[in-house]
């Protein structure tokens, strides 16, 4: 049997002016997920205030500028043109927002601790501007305890009188994860559902509601823990498997068998199997980030995760393992080292993005010049310029038959969907794929597949 909740007044009349869609919205961070949700509130008819710390971001989007590829350039324009999304660097706006929802980033320190200053940066700007009755919910993923832990103090402490904010009476508060997977054509914010989980139930109730504006489907949990929680085990989950078809496909390199032909048939079953695929590496700002989150939080209650750290770690060797087959095949032609010419294709972490954090291209990249193999181009026309090591290098400015011809080995890092892989395949002397991006190649003898054995 469901329970009912009591709700005071005040709520009500809250909870009825976002169901009538009669509230100011506050975005703190305007990034991957933090501008398209933006975005979809403003398509809502919601007035939409964004908050971020980058002026360069605040100065395109008021001049109707887009920078996330998902989002449409035309919708962007309209959006802030009729200031139905206006972006602004200064937090007193605060207090025009009913709502806030805190998009920022969540990294790791170079020892891969969790490092959530940005969450709490975020949370003291809002603590110090918000009005009675605003709704916080948090966004960014992070490990179990963060929203009652950590934000929630911040934002009982009224540091502009010198009180303490009540619960329920002052302000609402609760954990709703984001799983924008950018580049994806069929989910996004709107039809993706999401998990939302307050401090309290009618903390839940009202954060359901807000986010109910931008998402068709939520669903109500428990507590902020349970969601913070279920957001790690999601990227666990695909951590823990990609690690998984990771580790078959060096055993299958060694013993000649075709990974990426086993988890085909594999995926023939039509219950109980999912297929992963190996690769250089996993990167983004996500699923190589979270373990370490979870791992750290767990050795506060004296657990060990070895399961779920050794997967991230697998994972973590991959562009190791990519720069050792370079290396073989380098040993394997009439160059050295000195003279090997090598050219890697596709430096974003993912296809059809230019999100480059953590990206494993990048990894081998510098694996690479650090070995001293140092005529090196890369080609990924989502990304003109990276940084190897302390040196910016640029992206040639094409790619075709003559310019593939030119080089010793072809790396494949990224499988981009405007690369001609066909084309790739037939000019160069050899390839190196590490996306069974040429499945299709006719003539194989000069393709090197990872997981493969030849
Ligand atoms: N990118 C994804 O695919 C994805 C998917 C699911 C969840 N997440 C999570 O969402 C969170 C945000 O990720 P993202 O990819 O959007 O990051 P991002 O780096 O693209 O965007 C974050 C933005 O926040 C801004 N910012 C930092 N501190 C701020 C502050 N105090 N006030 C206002 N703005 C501030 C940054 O300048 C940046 O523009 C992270 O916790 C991430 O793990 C990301």
């Amino acid at each position: 049997m469901k329970s009912t909740i009591e709700i005071d007044t005040n709520s009500k009349t809250l909870l009825n002016n976002i169901k009538n869609k009669n509230i100011t919205v506050g975005i703190v961070g305007l990034g991957y997920v933090g501008l398209p949700l933006a975005c979809e509130y403003a398509s809502q008819g919601v007035q939409t205030i964004g908050f971020e710390v980058n002026q360069e971001k605040v100065d395109l989007l008021n001049a109707g500028n887009n920078y996330i590829e998902d989002i449409d350039d035309d919708l962007v324009r309209n959006l802030t043109k009729t200031k139905r999304l206006i972006a602004t660097a200064d937090f007193k706006e605060v207090s025009n927002c009913d709502a806030l929802i805190i998009c920022v980033p969540t990294p790791f320190t170079e020892n891969k601790e969790p490092d959530i200053s940005f969450i709490l940066n975020a949370t003291k700007s809002i603590s110090d501007n918000m009005k009675k009755g605003t709704v916080v919910i948090l966004k960014s993923t992070t490990f179990p305890g963060t929203t009652e832990k950590f934000v929630m103090p911040i934002l009982i402490k009224n540091e502009s009188n010198n009180s303490l904010r009540e619960i329920e009476k002052d302000f609402y508060l609760a954990f709703s994860p984001e799983r924008i997977d950018p580049g994806n054509k069929k989910w996004n914010t709107k039809n993706t559902p999401i998990a939302v989980g307050g401090v309290t139930p009618i903390c839940t109730k009202i954060a359901a509601a807000v986010i109910n504006i931008a998402v068709e489907k939520v669903i109500e949990v428990s507590s902020p823990t349970i969601a913070e929680m279920e957001k790690l085990l999601e990227n666990i989950f695909r951590s823990v498997n990609i690690a998984l078809v990771n580790e078959l496909a060096k055993l299958c390199d060694r013993i000649g068998v075709n990974i990426w032909e086993v988890i085909d048939a594999a995926a023939t079953k039509p219950f109980g199997f999912m297929p992963f695929y190996p690769g250089p590496g996993i990167g983004g700002h996500c699923i190589l980030i979270d373990p370490y989150y979870l791992e750290w939080m767990a050795r506060e209650y004296d657990f060990v995760t070895n399961f779920i750290t050794l997967a991230a770690e697998t994972n973590e060797d991959m562009p190791f393992y990519v720069r050792d087959m370079v290396i073989k095949e380098i040993a394997k032609q009439p160059v050295s080292y000195s003279t090997a010419k090598i050219l890697i294709l596709g430096m974003a972490f993912k296809k059809n993005v230019s999100d480059l954090r953590h990206s494993p291209a990048l990894k081998v990249f510098e694996l690479l010049d650090l070995e001293g193999i140092k005529n090196i181009d890369y080609y990924d026309p989502y990304i003109p310029k990276v940084n190897v090591n302390s040196n910016t290098i640029n992206s040639i400015s094409e790619i075709n038959s003559s310019v593939i011809e030119s080089y010793d080995i072809i790396l494949i890092t990224t499988d981009h969907s405007v690369f001609d892989f066909d084309m790739i395949a037939k000019s160069s002397k050899i390839v190196i794929d590490t996306r069974n991006s040429c499945k299709n190649a006719e003539n194989r003898d000069n393709i090197v597949l990872l997981g493969d054995g030849k």
